[in-house]
């Protein structure tokens, strides 16, 4: 199976846990691509009733209007009762790095509103620590871009602004900065401190918001939840996965 077929696998077992009456989140990603479109096919044939969905960015919400998805809003529900989205990188602890698409402040403020945050990746999304084999994307304020760059490097980060000369800019109208660390040893203590950064809008360090992570991987799909110590199941995948590699 390719990496398009995985993340397909993952993205539409985790549509097995929505319910027909529930408030669903929307998250961005070539991944959650596939659950937004297994979603709409259910709604079609009338599995799954009576649904409304919050998008993390204008592309899912472009995406899942033109699908058919009734789609609400915070102010109106402002509690999710799950939310599907995809990740960059996850740990043994089931924190992430998101932003890869530029979403990471909607979706983690969705994440934020959710019960319940089902993460779907393959498995080569998996990573004993954090920041090893992804950026870890910082929004900022435009005005700031420049102080924050300087900030984040004297923290160790060498750091690009996403588009270059052409600027990517959020949802939001704010820049990017990936930021490439030696590895993340420490991703709560680095989340606090970015936190507390004037300029630094959010960062894609999700520190204790997935509930759920689906993986799927050649020998299939694994269940991973906060509730459970999932190290072993990890490591085997993350073993399984250096070997293919
Ligand atoms: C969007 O901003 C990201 O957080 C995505 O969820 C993440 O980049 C995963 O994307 P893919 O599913 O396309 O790999």
């Amino acid at each position: 199976m390719n990496a398009s077929n995985l993340k397909r696998v993952a993205a539409e077992s985790a549509v097995d846990f929505i319910q027909s009456g529930m408030i669903v989140g929307l998250g961005h990603g070539s991944t959650t691509a596939y659950a937004i479109e297994k979603l709409a096919q259910l709604l079609t044939d009338g599995v799954y009733s009576d649904i409304v969905a919050i998008p993390c960015s204008l592309d899912v919400e472009r995406h899942a209007r033109r699908l058919g998805i009734p789609l609400t809003t915070l102010e109106a529900h402002p509690a999710i009762d799950l939310t599907i989205d995809g990740a960059d990188e996850v740990d043994p602890k089931l924190r992430l790095i998101k932003g890869g698409g530029g979403a990471l402040l909607r979706e983690k403020v969705v994440a934020s509103a959710s019960r319940r945050e089902i993460i779907v990746v393959d498995a080569s999304k998996l990573s004993h620590q954090l920041g090893t084999s992804f950026v870890l994307p910082v929004e900022v304020v435009p005005f700031a871009w420049a102080v924050e760059a300087r900030y984040l490097e004297g923290l160790g980060a060498r750091v690009t602004r996403r588009g270059g000369e052409d600027v990517f800019l959020t949802d939001q109208g704010n820049v990017i900065l990936d930021c490439q660390f030696p590895g993340i040893s420490d991703a709560p203590a680095l989340a606090a401190q970015l936190n507390q950064r004037a300029g630094i809008v959010e960062h894609g360090l999700f520190i204790d918001l997935a509930t759920d992570v689906i993986v799927a991987s050649p020998s299939g799909l694994h269940h991973l939840t906060a509730q459970q110590d999932s190290s072993a199941v990890f490591s085997s995948l993350v073993q399984a996965q250096e070997k293919e590699s």
